[in-house]
């Protein structure tokens, strides 16, 4: 069975979460494509995962560097290194990929750069070949629904605007495919606009997801 892995980063709540509630219309819209599609449920705001602290940039290195084994390696780096790798060997067991998140001074909530370093382990997600760094998530597929305050799209700002950005180098580099992400912006310019942009957010969220819900075919 395919599996759908929707990851939050939004500390707000389904009530008060523009963009929570456009991925909600995603979700919805997917499922109807494809309800042989299981989904399962990350919150990022309420999940405890392994932060790249003291223990795990040792471990990393270490093993990666070293050639060190785990049983070579403090309790700590231990316990903090088989964690990490028990994320993004249960990360890899999916298919489809939603992130959903607000714009955070240019970025994304740290949350979400948190968690996606998880998921750099050479050998596991990418490789190093002759030919440089590969991706081994290539059969996988992700998108990003991001909401924002301000208007970047047709403006100067557009080039300031890194969380998206980030995400989807960071999963093109693991070897997936990434499809256009759902923006949905100036929430925060007109706030009469809201339920207008809203709506218009859901609209094509529900369109991306009739999309995002084909099979990838590999050329
Ligand atoms: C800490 C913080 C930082 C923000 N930084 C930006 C920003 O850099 N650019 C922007 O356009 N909006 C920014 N916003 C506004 C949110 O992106 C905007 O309100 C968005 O609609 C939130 O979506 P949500 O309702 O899904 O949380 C920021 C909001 C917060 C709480």
């Amino acid at each position: 069975m395919k599996k759908l892995l929707y990851i939050t980063a939004n500390p707000k709540g389904l009530e008060k979460s523009k963009g929570l509630k456009i991925g909600e219309a995603f979700l919805e819209a997917f499922q109807a494509e494809r309800p042989d599609v299981e989904i399962n449920r990350i919150d990022l705001f309420a999940y405890n995962f392994p932060q790249m602290d003291a223990d795990l940039v040792s471990a990393r290195g270490k093993l990666a560097g070293y050639g060190y084994t785990l049983d070579q390696l403090s309790d700590p780096e231990r316990e903090k290194i088989t964690k990490m790798h028990a994320l993004a060997d249960e990360f890899i067991t999916y298919d489809f990929y939603v992130f959903v998140s607000p714009m955070w001074n240019l970025n994304s909530p740290a949350v979400l750069k948190a968690y996606i370093d998880n998921l750099f382990i050479s050998g596991k997600t990418f490789a190093h070949t002759a030919n440089g760094p590969k991706g081994l998530l290539d059969n996988k597929k992700a998108i990003h629904i991001q909401t924002r305050g301000g208007q970047y799209i047709g403006t100067p700002m557009q080039e300031l605007e890194s969380g998206d950005r980030y995400l989807k180098i960071a999963l093109r580099f693991l070897g997936m495919a990434v499809s256009d992400t759902v923006v949905a912006e100036g929430f925060d310019l007109s706030p009469h606009r809201v339920p207008e942009l809203l709506d218009q957010g859901k609209r094509d969220a529900r369109a991306a997801a009739k999309e995002f819900a084909k099979e990838l075919i590999q050329v």
